[in-house]
This record gives C-alpha cells, structure tokens and sequence, in this order.
C-alpha cells in the first residue's frame, strides 16, 4: 500500500517506519525542514529504543521517504495519516489547528480517493472538523473527488513504541464507511496474525476511547499517590497495599505503582482536553477527572516538598544531586516532566542541582539553556560529587542497582529522595542511607 504519514514526532515517525517494516511504501511529511533533513541524513529527532536501525533497514530498502513537500506527500499515499501534535491550547482544550492544516494540505493537492486517518488525539468531533475542511479546499478547486475520513487513535507508549505499534493490544478504528474499512483492515492484517486485535466502531467513539485510555490510566496513578501520601501519614506501606489490592484481577497490578506524579505530552494534556470537551460540548464536569489533575499537580511537589521538611526550606548553600529527567524511563521525552517541577522548586529556595539522564541530556540542554544552579552532568557519578542527597525521579534499570558503595563515597551524606521506589527500605537502612522514598516508612 501507498501510505503518507503527516508529522514525523513520536507516533508519525514510528508509525511510518512500522508500516514500512511489514512492505508497505511510506511517505513521511513534515513541516519542519531541518527534522526532515536530519532523517535523510539518517538522523532520528527523537530517542525510541530500536528505531534508528528500523529507520535504516527501511530507508535503504526504499520503502520508506522523507520530504517537506505538501503536494508530494498529498499525491502519494491511498491513506493519508495525520500524526501531528495536538498541543494544548491556553484554556486546556485540544489545538486541533495542525490537525486542520494538514487536512486542508490534502484537500488543497489531492487527485484521487483517499483514506484520511487521524492518528493524532483529538476530541470527539474532529474528524467532522477533518471531513469539512477538505471539503471545502474540494469546492474552491471545483472537483468532487471522494475521500473517507477514519479515526485510528494511537496506543503507543513512548520507550516501547516498537513494541506497541508491531504488537499491539488493540487496534482501534472509527469508521462510517465500507471501502475505508476495508483499506484499514488490509492495512492492519500484518499486526494481528495471532489473533483479531481490531475493533471498528463509529467514529465519535473511536475519538473517545483514546480519551478514556488516558483518563483512566492517569486516574489509577493519581489514586494510589494519595494513598501513598495516606499510608506515610498512618504508617502503612504502600508497596504492600499495591500487591494487595492487585491480586485482585477486577483491579490488576499493572499501572498502580506510587511515585513523584504523571507527565509526558500525553496524560496531562489529555485529562486537560476530555475535561474540556465535557464542559464545551456537553456542559458537564468531570469531576472525578478534576481531581486526578489537582492530586497530581500536588504530587509532582512531593520530592521537593520532602527535602525541605528535611533541610528547610532555606536550600541557600545546599546542593543536590538530581538522577532522571525525562519523564519516564526509556525515552528523551522531558515535556511536563516531574523533573521540571523539582528542578524549580529547589531552585526557588536557592539550592544548586546537578543533574544527569542517560538519554535526555541533550534535550535538558535546550530547555536549561543557561539556567544559574543547575548543572548538567555526563555521567550520573559526576552528579553525585559533593551533593547533600542524591534524588532520583526517574525510573531509568541503570539506577536501579547502582553501585552503593560508590554512591555513598561520592555524596556529602548518604541521603536519597526516591520518587519512584526503586530500592528496598529495609536494605538501604542496612546499607547506611537515610532514605526517603513514597508511600513506605
Ligand atoms: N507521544 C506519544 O507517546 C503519543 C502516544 C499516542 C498518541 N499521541 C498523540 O499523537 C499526536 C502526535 O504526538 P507526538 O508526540 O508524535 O508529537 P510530536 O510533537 O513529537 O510530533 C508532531 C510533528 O508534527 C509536525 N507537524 C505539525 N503540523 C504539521 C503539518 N501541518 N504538516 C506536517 N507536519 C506537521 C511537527 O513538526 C512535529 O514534527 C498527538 O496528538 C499526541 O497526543 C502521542
């Protein structure tokens, strides 16, 4: 199949390289000259465990292209996805205007039937948004060319996108016409040999269902915090109450571990953008969503929030070691990280961080440009050297079982300030830390 993929972020790219895994011809577009330079170079924009060698088998076997060229990239696929980032807007509301650029791109150059995909989250009603704007750049060119509008939301998590997008759980379309269901279904056929993994509904659901995914997994993260913040308060352990109520399978053990808050470029903005949408479209509110968001807001101060009942909250002359700034494990993703939050914090109070990640340093150096009391640090020893106490936020297997003896050595005093659990309390007080971890004594 011919297939253009509109943006090449972190779904487009990944979805056109796994479309052209399986044989398919895949054009990706995007508005940005110099990503798209970069990927003809053989240069990725983004970290994505196993992707750049993905990307090289596939360049080389020529199946898959990249250009900045709109009336290229509207002529060559069947199927048109659109993968661009749906940011959120001053009032929390999704900004679907890129969403409404490319369509507009399609319409403006398109000569023969297309499928037109939304891949990118967007709230219920978009692909009537979608559907309208091409059929207006149609009118002004005169013609009636047909198309179909679907809507694919995408499941991937970032640091498993491979993995997700070549195996996926399900696979989710909104659709209201035959010849498109039949384009998605050939298309998806090579990801579900096991067994059938798609699920065709109409579109407003297709729509929401993403919306609910998200809303749902950012709830169970926000639940168990505040029982983590509970149990500190009556001597419980959290860890011992996750695998309590896990056990349960109506609830499960996946999704429910404590920590220092939600981020990402997804869950924060999706609650935001369904929160909305109830209150625009609908005149509700979500009120169990509005307090996912506050209980969040406040965790992501809980790192912070502890080491100043520790060392006050006078920090001048206090000096920290900060491990993991993408916003979880296994990606260079640092968009409303955790990490922002305490970096500001302890800055506020006139502490100095050294900071290290193993793949988001590159990123921290454009968003930390010249900031004064952070420094950034190529390895996560040379973070350690003279801190105060060392805080991990980030849940990366190489601080998981660093060595302790070493740690001890290089920090001022062996104190940690763990937002993710990582060590066993019991094991670290034997090995001489004062630790302080979510949700355990
Ligand atoms: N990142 C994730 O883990 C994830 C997972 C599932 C769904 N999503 C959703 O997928 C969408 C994309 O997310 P992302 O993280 O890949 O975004 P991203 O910001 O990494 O990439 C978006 C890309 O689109 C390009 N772009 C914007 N407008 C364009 C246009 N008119 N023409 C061509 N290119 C254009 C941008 O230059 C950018 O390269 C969002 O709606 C997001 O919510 C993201």
């Amino acid at each position: 199949m011919k297939i253009t993929v509109i943006g090449t972020g972190y779904v487009g790219l990944v979805t056109g390289t796994c479309l052209a895994e399986v044989g398919n011809d895949v054009l990706c577009l995007d508005m940005d000259a110099n990503k798209i330079e970069g990927l003809r170079q053989g240069r990725l924009p983004i970290y994505e465990p196993g992707l750049d060698e993905m990307v090289a088998r596939n360049v080389k076997a020529g199946r898959l292209h990249f250009t900045t060229d709109l009336e290229a990239a509207a002529h060559f696929g069947t199927i048109q996805f659109i993968a661009v980032g749906t940011p959120p807007g001053e009032d929390g509301s999704a900004d679907v205007s890129y969403v409404a650029a490319a369509a507009r791109n399609i319409g403006r150059y398109m000569n023969d039937y297309k499928v037109v995909v939304d891949k990118s989250t967007v709230p219920v009603g978009t692909a009537d948004m979608v559907r309208g704007v091409i059929t207006e750049e149609l009118a002004k060119r005169q013609v009636s060319t047909p198309f179909s509008v679907v809507s694919n939301p995408e499941f991937l998590k970032e640091g498993a996108a491979i993995e997700d997008f070549m195996r996926p759980g399900r696979i989710v379309i909104g659709c209201d016409n035959q010849q498109a269901e039949l384009n998605m279904r050939a298309l998806y056929a090579p990801f579900q040999r096991h067994h059938d993994r798609l699920f065709v509904m109409d579109i407003r659901s297709a729509e929401l269902t993403k919306y609910a995914a998200n809303a749902m997994l950012a709830t169970r993260i926000s639940f168990m915090n505040e029982l983590a913040n509970l149990a500190e308060l009556v001597g419980a352990d959290i860890e011992q109450v996750r695998k309590g109520i896990g056990s349960d399978p109506r609830i499960g053990y996946d999704f429910l571990y404590a920590g220092a808050g939600y981020g990402g470029s997804c869950f924060p903005k999706d609650v935001k953008a369904l929160i909305k949408t109830a209150a625009d479209k609908a005149g509700m509110q979500l009120k169990v969503l509005h307090a996912v968001e506050e209980a969040n807001a406040q965790q992501k101060h809980v790192l912070g929030n502890k080491v100043k009942k520790r060392f006050g909250n006078d920090l001048r002359g206090k000096h920290f070691a900060l491990w993991g700034l993408a916003f979880k494990a296994n990606t260079d993703d640092m968009r409303q990280a955790s990490s922002l939050t305490l970096i500001a914090d302890l800055l506020a109070c006139g502490a100095t961080i050294a900071a290290y990640d193993p793949v988001a340093m590159e990123e921290a150096q454009s968003l930390y440009p010249d900031q004064a009391g952070l420094m950034l640090c190529g390895t996560k020893e040379a973070a350690l050297r003279g801190a105060d106490a060392l805080t991990i936020v980030t849940e990366w297997s190489q601080f998981k079982v660093p060595d302790f003896a070493v740690v001890r050595g290089l920090l001022q005093a062996p104190v940690i300030f763990d937002g993710r659990n990582l060590f066993d309390p019991s094991r670290m007080r034997e090995r001489g830390f004062t630790y302080v971890s979510i949700g355990r004594p």
